[in-house]
Order: C-alpha cells, then structure tokens, then sequence
C-alpha cells in the first residue's frame, strides 16, 4: 500500500523539475501522431522531462512547426521531426518507448468503436513498422478504441514474431486520472492522496473504477457508488460535448499519457517501485485482454496486482460481469481485423 502512493507521488515529479536537479538518464522516445490535439501537449510534457534524451515526433502532417517551437524549450531532450510514411521507421530507431495517439478523435454522438474503422488500419500500419525497426521497445496505445487497437497491436507483433505481451500497454490513466480527481473532490480530500484502481477495459461501461479499493480506504453511499462510477465511465462523453465537435479529451490526456509514459521510463530506469494500472495481455480473468494494476519494471510488467479483484463489492462483481461481453466483442474485432486483412 506505502509503495502505490509512493508511486503516485512520484508520478510527473521529475517532468516538472529544472535541468538542473535531476541526475542525466537518456531515453529515447518516440511519439506517432504527434501533431495532434493529444500529440502537441504531451510531446510538450515530454519535452519537459530531463530522463529523456531523444523526443522523436512522427505524423503525417504539421510536424515541422511542433518540432521548431518546442525545440526551444531549454530542457535536454532532443526533438526531431517526421513526416509522412517514408521517414515512419527512422523516427523509430533506437527508441525504448513508443507513443501512438494517431488517428480520429470522437465527435459528439459518437462511441469509441465508431471510431475503428479509421484508427484500427491507423495502428495498424504504424505497429508493422514499429516491429520491423524497435522489437524491444515498450509500446503506448492511445488511439481509440483502445479495447481493439491494443489487440490489433497484438496480433500485428506476432505476426512480425517480436510479440512480447509484458511491453504492450493500452493507455487507461485517463480514467484513474479522471476517477482520483472526483473522489477527491466529492470526499474533500488532498488529490495527491487519492487513489482509484480503474479495471476492466477503456470505453463506456467496460471502465470499472474499484471505488471499495481506493486509497486512503473510504466511505461511500451506494447512490454515491453510482453516481460516481457513471461520471468516471461517461467522462470523456462529458469532454467531448463540452467541445462539441471540436474532438475529445487532449489536454487531460496528454497529462495522463505523459503520467503513464514516465512511469514506463522510470521503471526502465530500475525504479523498483513503480506502478499503474494498464490495459494489457492478462490472465486476472478469462478475458486474454484486461486492464488492471502493474507492477512494472525493466523488462516492462513486472507482476499483476492481484489483490485488487478479491473481496470485490456485489456493486463491482455485478459490473464486471456486465463489462465482460462488450469488452470480448472488442478484443474479437480486434483480432478479426488483423486476421481478415492478412
Ligand atoms: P487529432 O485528430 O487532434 O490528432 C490525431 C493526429 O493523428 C493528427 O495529427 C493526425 O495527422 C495524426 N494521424 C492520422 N493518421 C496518422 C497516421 N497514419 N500516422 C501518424 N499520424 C496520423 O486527435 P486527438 O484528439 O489527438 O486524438 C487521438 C486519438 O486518441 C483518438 O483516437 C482519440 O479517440 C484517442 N484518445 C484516447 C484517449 C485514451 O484515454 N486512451 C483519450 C482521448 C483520446
């Protein structure tokens, strides 16, 4: 318990700290899509971190102007810039972690699988490269929907034979982002305190914030419950009508993705006490695919945190069971869309 909110206060520390202050580590990384509403402020974010030494920014438009502006920021990392497919596998070289937020973002009205039709050939193409040229890096997936791509990514690694399940992460931060902030705002407590395991997967009510293992351990209503797990589960809907039409969560992910890629980093860098809760190849349930707590580590998942599905509220169990075909429905198109383009 000490160890995960060690985590959690660690986490982003070293983004904002001076050139200065911290010891010199050099990690190479490289972000697809960069251009983007997500892809700008996370590479910023990024940028901001004295472990990186390289920040490699691939998209296939728009990345020029990015890469001069950020370039200026006084802080070590490197920034180089891509374009377009032919410059795709030189971004890659040499890089220990990979980034994708490339692809469609929702509009309102929209799911996250309406989305796939574009994102999943997206993800595909960039991931085929991504195996040719940096087998070992550990890889990213931002792009919706997540409960696909991150199949999709699966199935394209092995095809190639470089498939290694304990370096493939979907992005779920956002949603313990999003769940921290809302416990804490509703029990009035410090948000640095906070912390809500999200299992499950990435969409609507496949996202299971575990309210009964949040930490410290509190008191919740069941209308309180509810209330809450709906808000965290319909949160990026909030954003997205918010901007209506103009896209979905940027600024919030890109922080939550600069958490979870930092993280990743640190425990390459042998922080033995790193941890954060991923949507990845998983054996917790009978789904292959599921997000849950990690240990991660040099090798990237170190261990799954077992605990956190044992003594679940009835609340929880019932959720989980409800979350579970949707969620495989997801993980089978994933997998479908591979298998029928090759
Ligand atoms: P955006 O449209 O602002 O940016 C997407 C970028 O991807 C653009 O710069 C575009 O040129 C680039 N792109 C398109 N095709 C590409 C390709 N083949 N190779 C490289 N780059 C390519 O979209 P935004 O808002 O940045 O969202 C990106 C993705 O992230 C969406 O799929 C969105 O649904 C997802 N997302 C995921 C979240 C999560 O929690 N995992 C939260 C919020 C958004």
């Amino acid at each position: 318990e000490a160890s995960v909110k060690t985590s959690q206060r660690k986490t982003l520390s070293k983004l904002t700290c001076s050139p200065g202050q911290a010891r010199i580590v050099a990690y190479k990384v490289a972000v697809l899509g960069a251009a983007g509403g997500i892809g700008q402020p996370l590479s910023l974010l990024l940028k901001m971190s004295p472990l990186l030494s390289n920040l490699n920014l691939y998209d296939i438009a728009n990345v020029k102007g990015v890469v001069a502006d950020l370039g200026h920021c006084n802080t070590p990392a490197q920034v180089s810039g891509f374009t377009g497919p032919a410059e795709l596998a030189d971004s890659l070289k040499g890089v220990d972690l990979i980034i994708i937020p490339a692809g469609v973002p929702r509009k309102p009205g929209m799911t996250r699988d309406d989305l796939f039709n574009i994102n999943a050939g997206i993800v595909k193409d960039l991931v085929e490269v991504a195996a040719d040229t940096a087998p070992n890096a550990l890889i990213n997936v931002i792009s919706n929907p997540v409960n696909s791509t991150v199949p999709i990514a699966a199935e394209i690694l092995k095809q190639k034979g470089v498939y290694n399940p304990r370096k493939l992460f979907g992005v779920t931060t956002l949603d313990v982002v999003r769940a921290n902030t809302f416990v804490a705002k509703q029990k009035n407590l410090r948000l640095i305190d906070v912390d809500v395991p999200v299992i499950g997967g990435h969409a609507g009510i496949t996202i299971l914030p575990l309210l009964s293992k949040a930490r410290p351990a509190i008191e919740f209503s069941t209308q309180e419950i509810e209330e809450l797990t709906v808000r965290i589960q319909n949160a990026g809907t909030e954003v997205v009508e918010a901007k209506a039409g103009a896209g979905s969560a940027t600024l919030s992910m890109a922080y939550a993705g600069a958490r979870f890629a930092e993280s990743c980093i640190r425990a390459l860098d042998g922080d033995p006490d790193v941890y954060e809760c991923s949507y990845v190849q998983s054996e917790l349930t009978e789904l292959p695919f599921f997000a849950s707590r990690l240990k991660l580590g040099k090798e990237g998942i170190e261990a799954f945190v077992h605990g956190d599905l044992n003594n679940l509220t009835e609340y929880e169990q019932k959720a989980l069971e409800a979350l579970k075909p949707e969620l495989k429905a997801s993980i089978q198109k994933g997998i479908e869309f591979v298998n029928r383009e090759s």
